[in-house]
């Protein structure tokens, strides 16, 4: 291994193998991972802050901030070290620029220009939805293109048509809560602590999805935008019943003291039915218009059980290949964005020390 054939491309050295080290902090995970090719991971390191917000029931983004700055000095050393490749071999510099917390993105951002600057490494700026969507090829097989992907996570719930890991076409996205949101927020109503989507995929298992017939919002026409805000309400009132409504003497009590534990089962598989219901619906309308060869679920939602099974039955019913990344590259980490920082910069997609950290992305 190392600087064997070294090949000019767009005027940066390649080696036989090309290693990105890169760097996410968007949210409450600062990550730092050295990735080869595109996909084999020498090292990823993730450090949570999800302690620190549990007791907030949600990220506090100041909190988050300052998390950043004391975690991320030793999470990329521990990249460096573990990945055991001199720095003088590492091709690149990736960071995850947009979108996510702008006070979070502006710590990996400032990190990863530092050491971009200091050792002499192009710059490349990663679209962190986009590297969720590249996530099920990192340490496994390069994904088929044209692909169908979703991203579903804390933040966003989003719909492409891919052509490769660099070029999505967005189709659809939330108009309101994202489906990992829809889970912290159902998991708060239930008395459930955060956050949500692991807990209430793992209720979900043991209750009955058809005890509570939850709405399934899909939008006018064919839609592929998609809207969890109601879900979340009638998942409130079912628990503590519709505001000013009287209750019938022959009707049960309202509110979460008098739910039993089967009640809370039922209510978890129920609403986690309604949500795999949409996004399969999505996805199926989604794959006329993009007749993919793969179907990529990626962003923290992905890790959920049942949306694995739906995806897998639908992928199989549309004669698509399912990927799907492993748990680990579920949630937010830096391997995925070295991964798809490698086709940035095959691209020759490398930024100036001027790159902007975004909160959002516009359509
Ligand atoms: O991608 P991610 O780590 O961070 C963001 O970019 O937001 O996603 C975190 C989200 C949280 O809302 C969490 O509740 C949800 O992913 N999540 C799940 C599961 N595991 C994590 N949602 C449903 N089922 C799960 N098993
Ligand atoms: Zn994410």
């Amino acid at each position: 291994m190392g600087l064997m054939a070294i090949e000019a491309c767009g005027g940066i050295n390649m080696s036989d193998r090309t290693y990105i080290l890169g760097i996410e902090s968007s949210c409450d995970e600062t990550s730092c991972a050295v990735v080869a090719d595109g996909g084999e991971v020498l090292s990823n390191v993730v450090a949570s802050q999800v302690d620190l917000h549990a007791k907030y029931g949600g990220v506090v983004p100041e909190i988050a901030s300052r998390a950043h700055i004391e975690a991320i000095n030793s999470v990329i050393a521990e990249a460096i070290e573990l990945a055991s490749i001199p720095i003088d071999q590492i091709s690149a510099v990736a960071v995850a620029n947009q979108p996510g917390l702008i006070g979070s993105l502006l710590i990996g951002l400032m990190a990863a220009k530092t050491l971009a600057w200091v050792h002499g490494l192009p710059l490349v700026g990663v679209n962190h939805i986009y590297a969720h969507a590249y996530s099920p090829a990192i340490d496994s097989e390069p994904i088929e293109y044209p692909a169908l992907a979703m991203v579903a996570s804390g933040g966003h719930t989003a719909l492409y048509r891919c052509d490769s890991p660099i070029e999505l076409e967005l189709l659809g996205s939330t108009i309101d809560d994202a489906a990992g949101e829809a889970f912290d927020k159902v998991a708060n109503i239930l008395g459930l602590g955060y956050p949500g989507g692991p807990v209430i995929d793992k209720l979900a298992r043991g209750g009955n999805p058809k005890a509570v017939d939850f709405p399934r919002s899909l939008l006018k026409g064919q839609s592929l935008d998609f809207s969890f805000s109601g879900l979340k309400t009638a998942v409130l009132y079912h628990v503590n019943g519709v505001p000013g409504a009287r209750r019938k003497p022959s009707q049960p009590e309202v509110g979460l003291e008098n739910l039993s534990e089967s009640d809370i089962a039922d209510i978890a598989a129920s609403f986690q039915a309604a949500v795999v219901d949409v996004l399969k619906i999505k996805l199926r309308r989604a794959a006329k218009i993009a007749k993919p060869k793969s179907l990529v679920i990626g962003g923290g939602v992905s890790a959920n059980s049942g949306l694995r099974q739906g995806a897998a039955e639908l992928a199989d019913a549309l004669g698509c290949s399912l990927r799907l990344p492993a748990l680990k590259y579920c949630q937010d980490n830096a391997a995925m964005i070295a991964g798809a920082g490698y086709h940035y910069l095959k691209a020759g997609l490398t930024a100036g020390l001027d790159l902007d950290a975004r909160a959002t992305v516009s359509r």
